[in-house]
């Protein structure tokens, strides 16, 4: 193989991977290779063009690191992730829509009780959380895993700050009906971080980098498919220009304030809170005999 030129550059690319065994691998790596060369043939990629994109993808990786997913919010600011999660999550219309993982998942989340306080410090007005989670056909989904995650009154995830952990994150499961409550915070609207190279690359594109608040769900029902979606709070401005693409208006909400006085576990709140109650329904897997 010598004497490549632009025009034969993609065959030959294309020749050195036809030893992959593994087929799957093999379709991908045949489409990267073909898109990757298509684009820099279309855009005439120059070199200096050539080399900022690979500085650019060094910086990503040199902030990434336990607590920091830079190249989750690239995939995340770009678009990829929600087209990866809509096509693999195609199901009737009556069940709950998925949306972003996002970087701010934890492994080893604590357990709590329905009606515990799963803030466990973290600060906001306080948030007393309700559902149910059930099947297509309506069965309540009981002794179900919840795990929940949000962001504090100022924007950040546990995760953020340098010396706290598990706040504002928990699991816990359903009761027999179906039914689940907690108590926990506000969340907020917040930026995404974007103080590193993401962040550079949404100002070049005139793009900020904020997401309207929720409160992130993931429910694992045996016999159903898993769901990972969020509760945004209807009314928040960045409803529609959520920097990761990430909002569906069936999981928009209203997200009741209520004056000082009785909290819906019987505590006398001092403060004003907020309650907040959605449903979920999960897409049963389908048997294969
Ligand atoms: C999140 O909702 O936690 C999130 C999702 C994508 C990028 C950044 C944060
Ligand atoms: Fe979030």
């Amino acid at each position: 193989m010598r004497n490549i030129n632009e025009d034969n550059i993609t065959q030959a690319v294309l020749a050195a991977m036809s030893g992959c065994r593994d087929k799957r691998l093999w379709t991908v790596m045949v489409s990267l290779v073909q898109h990757l060369h298509s684009f820099a043939r279309e855009v005439k990629l120059t070199e200096s063009e050539w080399l900022e994109g690979i500085k650019f993808l060094t910086g990503v990786g040199h902030i990434t690191d336990e607590r920091r997913q830079e190249f989750v919010l690239l995939s995340d600011t770009l678009g990829l992730s929600m087209l990866v999660t809509t096509q693999n999550n195609q199901k009737p219309a009556e069940c709950t829509e998925a949306t972003v993982l996002g970087p701010f998942f934890v492994n080893g989340a604590p357990e709590y009780e329905n009606g515990d306080d799963i803030s466990n410090g973290a600060k906001g007005l306080p948030c007393f959380v309700s559902g149910r989670v059930c099947g297509l056909s309506g069965e309540p989904l009981g002794d179900v895993e919840i795990e929940v995650w949000q962001s504090d009154e100022d924007g950040y995830y546990d995760v953020q700050y340098a010396d706290v952990a598990f706040q504002g994150r928990g699991r816990l499961r359903t009761l027999s009906d179906g039914r689940f409550h907690f108590r926990s915070i506000l969340a907020e609207a917040y930026p995404i971080p974007h103080d590193g190279p993401v962040g550079r690359m949404l100002e070049a594109l005139g793009r900020h980098p904020w997401r309207p608040a929720h409160l992130h769900f993931w429910i694992k029902a045996p016999g159903y498919e898993p769901l990972i979606t969020h509760v945004f709070r209807n009314g928040d401005q960045y409803l529609d220009s959520d920097a990761v693409f990430g909002v569906r208006s069936s999981l928009v909400v209203d997200w009741v304030d209520h004056p000082p006085g009785i909290a819906p576990d019987g505590t006398h709140m001092d403060t004003a809170f907020y309650t907040l109650d959605y449903d979920f329904v999960l897409n049963p897997v389908e048997q294969h005999q």
